[in-house]
């Protein structure tokens, strides 16, 4: 199984849609590494997930997968890449060629026809409900489950999910005493963004956690702060420059006496 669901262990995820940070979160302690298709709005500069193609993703997946080496590397199945299960396939098989070893779609109930169809494929997948930024399109994070009718199609779905062979769930907003309840009812692990402590593992954007953006969702933790630093780093390379102090002598590179000598023969 390559995902368990054990309560003395969460599994934690952080999305990655470059080599650099590939490279960092692999030797990290963080259990999956996601290209997750919110690198059209953290990266790419897209008004919602709805404008990322299958294009996009590979391009990402292709530059993450050679910064990872050892943890296990989920991609997201953009907006509409599996409308129809013939689709599905196909994309799903594209993406796991790519280098992605867990593929995560979003939807409910009414997908579990293409979850069955990848997993019977050899391709695991993790779904995603509660709120789904692709289903939504632009509209802004909102809870889901709030209302007893909407918490019980979670359960419905998660269970449908789970019966199509999905080796995990997310949980997006999801209300913490719905997710802990339904969590406590799967036999596979869930993951949860927004939706409380007790799903067996989290979540998070990595732009948000490193502070690239100012004003994260209420349930990021900003873990530290990017965006101010590299303003400040790009000032201080600036002030370094105009001052002299940037580049000294040991940052560039030296001719021998004898050859520039010549050189200075030659302008003559
Ligand atoms: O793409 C993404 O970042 C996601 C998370 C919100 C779970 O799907």
């Amino acid at each position: 199984m390559l995902l368990k669901k054990d309560p003395s262990k969460k599994i934690t995820i952080l999305t990655c849609y470059d080599f650099p940070t590939a490279r960092a979160l692999d030797n990290s302690d963080i259990d999956i590494i996601f290209v997750g298709d919110s690198v059209g709005t953290n990266v790419l500069g897209y008004r919602s997930e709805i404008e990322v193609t299958m294009s996009d993703m590979i391009h990402h997946l292709k530059a993450v997968r050679k910064g990872v080496t050892q943890k296990i590397l989920m991609v997201d199945m953009p907006y509409s890449s599996y409308n129809d299960i013939h689709s599905a396939l196909a994309n799903a098989k594209q993406l796991k060629q790519k280098g992605a070893d867990i593929i995560k779609l979003e939807g409910g109930k009414e997908i579990s026809s293409i979850v069955s169809e990848i997993v019977k494929n050899n391709i695991p997948v993790m779904a995603h409900i509660g709120f789904m930024p692709q289903l939504a399109k632009q509209e802004k994070r909102a809870v889901v489950g709030a209302l007893a009718v909407e918490a019980k199609k979670l359960y419905k779905d998660a269970l449908a999910l789970q019966a199509a062979g999905a080796c995990s769930i997310v949980f997006e907003c999801v209300p913490e005493d719905i997710a802990k309840e339904i969590s406590t009812r799967l036999t596979i692990p869930t993951i949860g963004i927004g939706s409380g402590k007790y799903t067996d593992g989290q979540v998070l954007v990595f732009t948000d956690v490193v502070g690239w953006y100012n004003m994260p969702y209420r349930f990021v933790k900003r873990y530290d702060t990017f965006y101010e630093r590299t303003i400040a780093a790009a000032n201080s390379f600036k002030l370094d420059v105009n001052s002299g102090e940037y580049p000294q002598r040991n940052h560039g590179f030296r001719i021998k006496a004898e050859e520039f000598k010549e050189f200075r023969r030659e302008l003559s």
